[in-house]
C-alpha cells in the first residue's frame, strides 16, 4: 500500500510528536525532513554540494536538534538548488510501499501534493517558544525571537514557502494537549484509510 501522511507547520508546533505517534500507530515509516536541512546547514562548505551528497548517516549526528542547527537549516533552506537536491530522497520515502509519515514545511504543497492525508499543525508563536524553551532552557525572550525570525524566513521565502496546502486539515495545538492532537491526527488517518478500503 502506498499511503503518505504529510504533516507541515512552523517550528515547535508539535509536528514531530504527532508524526512519530501516527507512524507507530499504523506501522508507517517516519521521516523528519527538518533533519535534512539541519544536516546541510550545520556541515558548512557549499550547501548545494553537501545537499547533493547527503546520506542517511548524515542524519544521525547528535547535534542536529540544537537551536543553532535550526537557524542554520532555515538559512540553507531558502536556496532553491538545496531544496531541489533533496526532493527525490524525500519522495522515495513518501511513496515507498508500506506507508510513510513525513513532517516538514512543504510536504503537502511541494514534495507530495498527492499525499492521502495532509495536516497543518500550528500554534501561537508564544506557545511554541515556551515549549522550545522548556526543552533548551536559556532566555525565553531570546527563544521567542528566534522562533519568530525562523517563521518569517520559512514563510517569506520564494521557493516552497511554509503555508497550509489548500486541502490540509489545520490542527491548532495552542490549547490542545499532546494526547488530543495525536487522537485527532489518528482519526483523520483512519478515515482516509477507510475511504480507500471501505
Ligand atoms: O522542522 P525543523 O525545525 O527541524 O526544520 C528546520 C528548518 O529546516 C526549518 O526552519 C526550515 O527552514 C527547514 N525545512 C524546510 N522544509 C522542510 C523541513 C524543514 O525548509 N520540509
Amino acid at each position: 500500500m502506498i499511503f503518505t501522511v504529510a504533516i507541515d507547520g512552523p517550528a515547535a508546533a508539535g509536528k514531530g510528536t504527532i508524526a512519530r505517534a501516527v507512524a507507530a500507530r499504523f506501522g508507517f515509516a517516519h521521516l523528519d525532513t527538518g533533519l535534512l536541512y539541519r544536516a546541510v546547514g550545520i556541515r558548512g562548505g557549499d550547501p548545494v554540494l553537501v545537499a547533493k551528497a547527503l546520506t542517511l548517516a548524515d542524519l544521525a549526528r547528535d547535534d542536529l536538534r540544537s537551536m543553532a542547527a535550526g537557524q542554520a537549516a532555515s538559512r540553507v533552506a531558502v536556496i532553491p538548488e538545496v531544496r531541489a537536491a533533496l526532493v527525490d530522497f524525500q519522495r522515495r520515502i513518501a511513496r515507498a510501499k508500506g506507508g510513510a509519515v513525513l513532517d516538514g514545511r512543504d510536504i503537502g504543497t511541494v514534495i507530495c501534493p498527492e499525499a492521502e492525508v495532509k495536516l497543518y499543525v500550528t500554534a501561537s508563536a508564544e506557545v511554541r517558544a515556551h515549549r522550545r524553551w522548556l526543552e533548551v532552557g536559556g532566555d525565553e525572550a531570546q527563544v521567542l525571537a528566534e522562533v519568530v525570525e525562523r517563521d518569517a524566513r520559512d514563510m517569506g521565502r520564494a521557493d516552497a514557502p511554509l503555508r497550509p496546502a489548500a486541502d490540509a486539515i489545520v490542527l491548532d495545538t495552542s490549547v490542545m494537549g499532546v494526547d488530543e492532537a495525536v487522537a485527532r491526527a489518528v482519526a483523520v488517518v483512519e478515515a482516509a484509510l477507510r475511504r480507500m478500503h471501505p
